[in-house]
């Protein structure tokens, strides 16, 4: 403690004072270091697990593992997931918005497009869900040429957006489609689109659509477009915590409202997006093939990051862990 009796920055719970306070989408900025209690927060950011918490982890994995979903009910979770998405959307009305402060900080290039003198830009969002990555990038938009086609597999969710009261159709075009389908989104042909975003949806696809996934966003990007990537890491609270019943296969589950969600390596997901391993350990579902490796990268992995965050609960003195991937891929061309 300084001489004075002032607390040092680190110690103070003054959010001018303390360098360690962020905004709760701020990411990066508190780090818990040597002499740090941890309990004086109650969010660190880039903090490894610790063992207690990996021992925990690998006992609820194998819990998981021991009461996997039921055959029945993979088969109903499988065989048409949109229908519990639309489900989602529709039962889900109050929690559908939220303001991601963060987008433009984490991926730069959506600062870029939306400048007045861009030019012509489309951005491709994918599994755009109720709009909480489109509507901010579009409430900020400077620039008059740009076009966001924000498609989603859920009828219910595109409703959402097109009745949202951002919804601009000059800016702005909201349809149906599956990532993992024969079809490029409507309206867009290949090569058309210079930033593709995944926010959170690649996660909701089983292991086996992923080649199809990245083949197809390969194919409705120019040369050179750019893949901005967020979604769930190995570990995170949301895995750790899941009950009996609802293992699919490992790191692959439904929950509770029919959904399902699957929880990404760092290593894994530059193997998938460079095509090095595509589903391979998927047992394939019902009306699901399974897939072959990809015979060329189709993607360079330029920036691919894991996002720490340590939650603790200090009444409890419990602490918790969420991990989110993040990544920038951008367009091989296939020689
Ligand atoms: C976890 S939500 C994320 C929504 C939105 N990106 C966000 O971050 O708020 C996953 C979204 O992916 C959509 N989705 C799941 N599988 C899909 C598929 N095969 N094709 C297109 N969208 C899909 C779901 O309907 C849902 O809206």
């Amino acid at each position: 403690m300084a001489d004075d009796g002032a607390l040092p920055p680190s110690r103070s719970h003054d959010p001018q004072y303390n360098q360690k306070r962020s905004d709760p989408f701020q990411f990066g900025s508190r780090f818990l270091e040597n002499g740090d209690d941890p309990f004086e927060f109650n969010a660190w950011d880039h903090v490894e697990t610790d063992d207690a918490y990996k021992e925990y982890s690998e006992q609820q994995y194998e819990m998981q593992r021991q009461s996997p979903v039921s055959d029945f009910d993979k088969h109903r979770f499988n065989s048409d997931p949109a229908k519990w998405w639309n489900l989602f959307y529709k039962n889900n009305t109050a929690n559908f918005f939220k303001n991601r402060k963060w987008l433009q900080q984490e991926f730069p290039i959506l600062g870029k497009v939306t400048q007045e003198d861009a030019g012509p830009i489309t951005l491709l969002e994918i599994g755009a869900g109720a709009g909480n990555t489109a509507f901010p990038i579009l409430a900020q938009n400077k620039n008059p040429k740009l076009k966001i086609h924000a498609c989603d597999f859920s009828k219910k969710a595109v409703e959402v957006m097109r009745s949202h009261e951002g919804y601009d159709t000059e800016h702005m075009q909201a349809d149906v489609w599956d990532i993992a389908s024969d079809e490029l989104p409507p309206g867009l042909e290949e090569g058309s689109v210079d930033v593709a975003l995944l926010i959170f949806i690649f996660s909701a696809l089983s292991p086996l659509q992923w080649k199809k996934a990245v083949e197809n966003v390969h194919r409705v990007l120019k040369p050179g477009g750019e893949v901005c990537f967020r979604d769930y890491g190995r570990g995170d609270l949301a895995q750790v915590r899941f009950r009996k019943g609802r293992y699919l296969e490992d790191n692959f589950y439904i929950r509770g409202d029919g959904t399902r969600v699957y929880f990404f390596e760092k290593d894994e997901l530059a193997a998938i997006w460079k095509g090095e391993k595509i589903g391979a350990s998927a047992t394939p579902a019902s009306g699901e093939a399974a897939s072959e490796p990809l015979a060329e990268p189709l993607f360079d992995v330029e920036d691919l990051g894991v996002d720490r965050r340590m939650l603790v609960n200090r009444a409890r003195r419990l602490k918790m862990y969420r991990c989110w991937m993040q990544g920038k891929f951008r367009k091989r061309e296939i020689q």
